[in-house]
């Protein structure tokens, strides 16, 4: 499982073997660049950027580009890549059949941005029709188009290209700059850090207490803690992610040991997959160089569409097969007789005693400047929270 890199301690091999590095630099990204204004170009959405940039930079190692129809409905049907590598969401790259009509297989396609930025290149090998029904219900266990990650999905184009792509330019991560690492790169900080063991942990939420109580107990038992924040596309409600930054760099500053804790983004859409994504999140942490991931309550869940621990029970299947440890934590909350934060597994008291606040409750107070209760969140986080929502309702 593992492999020596340094004298003193190993790191984490990439899923599939290798870590993928897709992006022309030098000359070559020169020659490139040249050619490609002969290429036929297509523009795609920030999603599709931001899944070639993590393909490039080996966030989804193995792959090496948009899954082929093959791959494709092994990863549908089977939650695996045809070679047997377990791949939980599919990763592919929509287009019109009008668009489609117009690219032959064999050509090189430009891929701009809708900036007009040309971000790939694809090596077009594949054109292929999909089911969107099929997909749906597999990889989000549903065909109801109030599904985030469904609605998304009806609205793409009905042929799916597909080959390896290089990244040419990276697209921007402005205020985050400071945050950015590619896999390669925080495994080389965990190695400086000294350290063997790193727990990530995925979110696309404010850290609250909850988070930081599961993050603190996996803390417990491994050297390091990669808080991962997905930053890419959101669903129109959830929380910002500059605001989010702000609020993990002030959480980390208080309640966080520094030498034990970095925080790092992860340049992803959220997809609202549940149970499917958790895998994904997994195996792109394990890229990252985390040993451990942590999954707790609705992982990557949205309204009532999984059940509380769906995802843990669905990534159990494969945790072997994945080769990260998964930390499984159950609803954790404050209870107030406890006067501590605690879960089912380790609180007596009846549930009239826990400190409950739903999503939607949260959003309502920070929007009307509500401060959070200190046991659900941190008063430097709700601060934060409410300045920069109340910023945003400014504009
Ligand atoms: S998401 O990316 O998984 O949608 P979210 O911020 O809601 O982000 O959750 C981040 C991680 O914390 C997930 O693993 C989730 O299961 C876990 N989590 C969130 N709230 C709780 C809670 N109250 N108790 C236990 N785990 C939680």
């Amino acid at each position: 499982m593992s492999v020596i890199t340094d004298q003193k301690i190993e790191t984490i091999v990439a899923h599939g073997g290798e870590l993928v590095n897709r992006e022309l630099k030098g000359e070559q990204r020169e020659k490139a660049l040249a050619q490609a204004k002969n290429y036929p170009s297509l523009t795609i959405d920030a999603w599709g950027v931001s899944d070639l940039e993590l393909i490039a930079i080996g966030g989804f190692s193995p792959l090496t580009g948009f899954l082929g129809e093959k791959d494709y409905k092994e990863v549908v049907e089977n939650v695996h890549l045809a070679d047997g590598t377990v791949w939980s969401i599919p990763i592919t790259l929509s287009v019109t059949e009008v668009q489609a009509d117009a690219l032959t297989i064999g050509q090189p396609i430009a891929l701009y941005g809708q900036d007009g930025i040309l971000y790939g290149i694809l090596d077009l090998q594949e054109k292929y029709r999909y089911d969107k029904h099929k997909e749906a219900q597999y990889v989000y266990g549903t065909t109801d188009d109030s599904h985030p990650g469904v609605k998304k999905l009806y609205e793409k184009g009905d042929i799916y290209l597909a080959g390896p792509i290089q990244l040419v330019n990276r697209p921007s991560h402005q205020g985050f700059e400071k945050f950015y690492l590619d896999p390669i790169e925080t495994r080389q900080l965990f190695q400086d850090l000294g350290w063997k063991t790193i727990v990530g942990f995925q979110t696309r939420n404010p850290v609250h207490r909850a988070h930081e109580y599961i993050q603190k107990c996996a803390l417990e038992s491994v050297d390091g803690l990669l808080l991962n924040p997905l930053v890419g596309e959101t669903k129109s409600d959830d929380i910002p992610a500059d605001i989010r930054m702000e609020s993990y760099q002030a959480i980390l500053k208080h309640y966080f040991p520094e030498n034990r804790t970095r925080l790092v983004i992860y340049p992803a859409a959220m997809r609202y997959a549940g149970p499917r994504e958790s895998i994904l999140h997994a195996i792109v942490r394990k890229n990252y160089g985390c040993t451990h991931f942590i999954v707790g309550r609705d992982h990557a869940g949205v309204g009532d569409f999984y059940g509380t621990y769906e995802a843990q029970e669905l990534i159990s299947k494969y945790e072997e097969e994945l080769g990260i440890t998964i930390f499984k934590f159950e609803h954790a909350f404050y209870c107030n007789k406890c006067e501590n934060m605690a879960s089912q597994k380790t609180c007596p008291h009846d549930k009239s005693e826990h400190v409950h606040l739903s999503g939607t409750k949260v959003r309502e107070k920070l929007r009307n400047g509500e401060a959070l209760p200190r046991q659900f969140s941190r008063p430097e986080v709700a601060e934060i929270l409410i300045r920069g929502l109340q910023r945003g309702a400014g504009e």
